[in-house]
């Protein structure tokens, strides 16, 4: 059962982040909103042994099989203004490779929160904000070894990349750690933020494809901006961008 597993870890999270375990659920993002909504306080993580409906980004299902992955939801009422909480995607992002790192499995990030191993993606992490909170949805990919035949060519799993296993617990422990530390920093030193993504940004210096608000473009990636956007040059200059779908890397 989901609970024990977690049990010993639960008592050793950093202050506020506090552990719910559901056997069941529609999707952990949904669940917490709910209870978001209803007063939880700040800190609560919601984890699902089960989900029925896990969303990805651009609505994709996510798939995260029982008992080999962690789907969970943790959520944040941030002091720093509303203004800055975008940037909670990208610390979000670089705790979850910095705490695979400390585990041994050194990941890297394809902007802005998808984390790789061996270039494919190994987590993926949904922040949606609400009036006065915001959730950070997270689906780590820890024991699968095989994946749906949609994703089998660019998912993996710590397990299957490291070919050794990871204890769903110890990951989600480190993890949180890593999280309580990077998310505090989205207001005054979100450079320090930055840094850490560029040394493990895995679009830097790639030749990539990728579809924007105002249409499809290719170029080379450049690197990070100060606020966070990723820095591309086309043939027609450089530009920044703050979003964009479907980055694909595009070999030499
Ligand atoms: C992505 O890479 O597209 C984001 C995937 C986020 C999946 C997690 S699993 C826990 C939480 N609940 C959801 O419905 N989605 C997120």
């Amino acid at each position: 059962m989901a609970q024990g597993e977690f049990h010993a870890i639960a008592a050793s999270l950093p202050d506020p982040f506090h552990l719910l375990v559901r056997e069941n659920a529609t999707s952990t993002n949904d669940e917490l909103r709910a209870l978001a909504e209803n007063g939880a306080k700040e800190g609560l993580i919601l984890l699902a042994e089960n989900q029925s409906a896990g969303r990805g980004r651009r609505g994709a299902a996510w798939f995260s099989p029982s008992g080999e992955s962690l789907a969970f939801s943790i959520l944040l009422r941030p002091q720093a203004p509303k203004a800055l909480w975008p940037r909670l995607a990208l610390a979000s992002g670089l705790a979850l490779a910095e705490a695979f790192g400390k585990m041994g499995a050194e990941a890297l990030i394809k902007w802005p929160n998808d984390v790789w191993l061996q270039q494919r993606k190994v987590a993926g992490i949904l922040v949606e904000s609400g009036k006065d909170f915001v959730i950070v949805g997270i689906g780590i990919n820890v024991t699968t070894l095989e994946f749906p035949p949609e994703v089998a060519a660019i998912a993996t799993s710590l397990q299957l990349a490291m070919g050794r296993p990871f204890l769903r617990a110890d990951v989600l422990a480190a993890v949180i750690h890593q999280l309580s530390q990077r998310c505090a920093q989205i207001g005054n030193h979100f450079d320090e933020v930055l840094d850490g993504v560029r040394l493990r940004c895995a679009l830097t210096g790639q030749h990539v494809s990728l579809l924007t608000s105002s249409g499809p473009k290719t170029g080379w990636i450049e690197g990070i901006s100060p606020g966070g956007e990723l820095i591309l040059r086309t043939s027609y200059g450089v530009e920044t961008l703050m979003q964009a779908d479907e980055i694909r890397l595009i070999p030499l």
